[in-house]
This record gives C-alpha cells, structure tokens and sequence, in this order.
C-alpha cells in the first residue's frame, strides 16, 4: 500500500488543502486554537459518532487535522477545502450534496451522513506529515 507525503509547512492556521490518498480526496487542515477550542467544547456524549478532538488528531499535534474528503453519506467530496469556502454551520466542512455538516474535528454534526469524516493512519515527522 502506498503512503502519501504532505508538506504542511505551507498550511497556515485556518487553512485547509485538499491533496489525495490512494485516489481519494484527502483533507489537510491546520486548525486554529478557537476551532480547536469549538471542538473540545461539544459534549462528546451528544455526537453521532462520538470521538474526541484528540483521539482524531496525533499527539501533540491537535491542529492537524487529517481526514478523507469523502463524504460518509454517499461519498460527495464537502466543501471547505479548496472547493469553496463554505464551511457550513458548524464551522468544519459542509457537503453539497444532502446537506451533511462537519464541525472543526470533522465530525458529524448534521444531515444524513452516519459517521465523521475517515481519518486515515499517518504519522508527523517534523514538517512532513506521512499518510498511509
Ligand atoms: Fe454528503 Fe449526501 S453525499 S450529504
């Protein structure tokens, strides 16, 4: 299987890119202290699919957020990541489609997507984050 190399020197907080992983759209998001602060701020009890900021993100690197850019519904790629700028209501990604939200950790937060967005394995080295 291959691994995907991503440079996020260049990804200033606030950004998000989309890249690609094994033919999959790949979101890379730096996030800010106050989307990271959004996040940590939800009940996790009151999630769909409840997970923490922290066990999507690596440790120590809580701003970096790495998820595929695949819907969870019926796979449409969500905006805010180089696909326009509309975040949606819940300040993460906002999928077109049906109307699915994602918060600040890309979880789901509303419409009819089940489950948050897929974060794939991938470690940071440095500047360098290597997914796969
Ligand atoms: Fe995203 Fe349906 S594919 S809401």
């Amino acid at each position: 299987q291959s691994t995907t190399e991503v440079d996020l020197s260049k990804i200033e907080p606030g950004m998000a890119i989309k890249t690609s992983f094994r033919k999959q759209p790949l979101f890379v998001r730096n996030l800010t202290p106050a989307e990271i602060a959004a996040a940590d701020a939800v009940p996790v009890s009151s999630l769909r699919d409840p997970q923490t900021l922290e066990q999507r993100t690596a440790k120590d690197h809580t701003n970096w957020l790495i998820t595929l850019g695949v819907c969870t519904h019926l796979g449409c790629v969500p905006l805010g990541a180089g696909e326009g700028e509309n975040r949606g209501p819940f300040g993460g990604y906002f999928c077109p489609c049906h109307g699915s939200a994602y918060d600040t950790a890309g979880r789901i937060r509303q419409g009819p997507a089940p489950k948050n967005l897929e974060v794939p394995k991938y470690n940071i080295n440095g500047a360098i984050a290597v997914v796969g």
